[in-house]
């Protein structure tokens, strides 16, 4: 059956802003995570402590940071190296992610590394966020297709899988970056993951609605037990490191199926559209969520 309840992690101040083409001012950012908070989002990933050459929309993450870490929520930020760690520490983070790569060639794009360097590069920072108690997500990107190699074998996804649990993190989201899955796609890699010993509550699900397909992929993973769904508010979103990526599963979409099946998470889906449409016109162009849409021109 159907999980009774669903956590929302919610990527859109990250997932999302990352991949504008312009930079959102810090106090935007700020008031956008704020209102997130009040929608009743419970982990909302606020920015991310990467190069700052590389995402330079985030490059404001040190004087972000502390305008919405008083916030009663958790705020994962995500850090790929020990210089990001040293950074989110010392601002007082208490949730972080790192993020690797099933394939080569988007672990080159994206982390100028190979997948094991890449793997090798996270291990000290998982280590040391471990022991100052601070909770750890391993992102896992191009799980089922990659826009450079294609279809990804499952067997592939697997091994980095638990190469990042074997590490220590503390949970998984599992990554259609470029939004090329379909259901039986995310069918086959739950199944090996929960056949080769992965608890199911570790497991996170983070679909790119590139086709269409996020939340038929997202049904298909709460029918496998999955509770932790990615999702970002208005469907913001893409990854500037990988063509071809659009946006992510909408929060609103996402809840207005979860609400309709009965399921629980705890968002005011009024209060979240309102978010949603006045972050789309700070940025200038209206939201691409369905849900959004429907909502705001009753
Ligand atoms: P590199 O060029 O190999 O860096 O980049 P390096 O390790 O050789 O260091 C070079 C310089 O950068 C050094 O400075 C470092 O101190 C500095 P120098 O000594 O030359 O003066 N440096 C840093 N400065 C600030 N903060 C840091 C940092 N690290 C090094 N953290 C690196 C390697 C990993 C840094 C780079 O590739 C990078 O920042 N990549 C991030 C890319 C990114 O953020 N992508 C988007 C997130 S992933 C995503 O969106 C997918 C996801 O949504 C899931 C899905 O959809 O699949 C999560
Ligand atoms: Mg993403």
């Amino acid at each position: 059956g159907l999980p009774a309840r669903v956590r929302v992690h919610e990527v859109g101040a990250r997932d999302g802003l990352q991949n504008e083409k312009g930079t959102v001012p810090t106090e935007v950012k700020a008031e956008f995570v704020h209102r997130l908070a009040e929608a009743g989002l419970t982990t909302i990933e606020a920015t991310s402590f990467v190069h700052p050459k590389w995402v330079p929309q985030l490059a404001d993450a040190e004087q972000l940071f502390p305008l919405v870490s008083g916030l009663l929520v958790a705020l994962p930020v995500l850090v790929p190296n020990e210089r990001g760690l040293d950074r989110a520490l010392a601002l007082g983070a208490r949730r972080v992610a790192v993020f690797a790569s099933a394939t080569e060639s988007f672990a080159k794009a994206n982390l100028n590394r190979t997948v094991d360097e890449a793997l090798a590069m996270f291990e000290s920072v998982v280590a040391r966020a471990k022991t100052q108690g601070v909770h750890v997500r391993g992102y896992l990107s191009m799980c089922f297709g990659d826009p450079w190699e294609g279809a990804v074998p499952v067997p592939q996804v697997v091994r980095v899988c638990k190469a990042l649990l074997d590490m220590g993190c503390d949970e998984l989201s599992l990554g259609d970056t470029i939004g090329v899955a379909t259901p039986g796609h995310v069918r086959r890699l739950l199944t090996a993951l929960v056949e080769q010993g992965t608890p199911v509550e570790t497991l996170g699900v983070h679909f790119h609605d590139t086709y269409g397909q996020a939340l038929a992929n997202t049904y298909a993973a709460l029918e496998h037990g999955v509770t932790t769904v990615d999702a970002s508010a208005g469907g913001l979103g893409g990854c500037p490191y990988a063509k071809s990526a659009t946006g992510n599963l909408a929060t609103e979409d996402l809840v207005w199926m979860l609400r309709g099946l009965g399921i629980d998470t705890g968002i005011d889906l009024d209060r979240l559209t309102a978010t949603s449409v006045w972050m789309a016109d700070r940025l200038g162009r209206p939201s691409p969520s369905r849900t959004v849409r429907a909502l705001s021109h009753k």
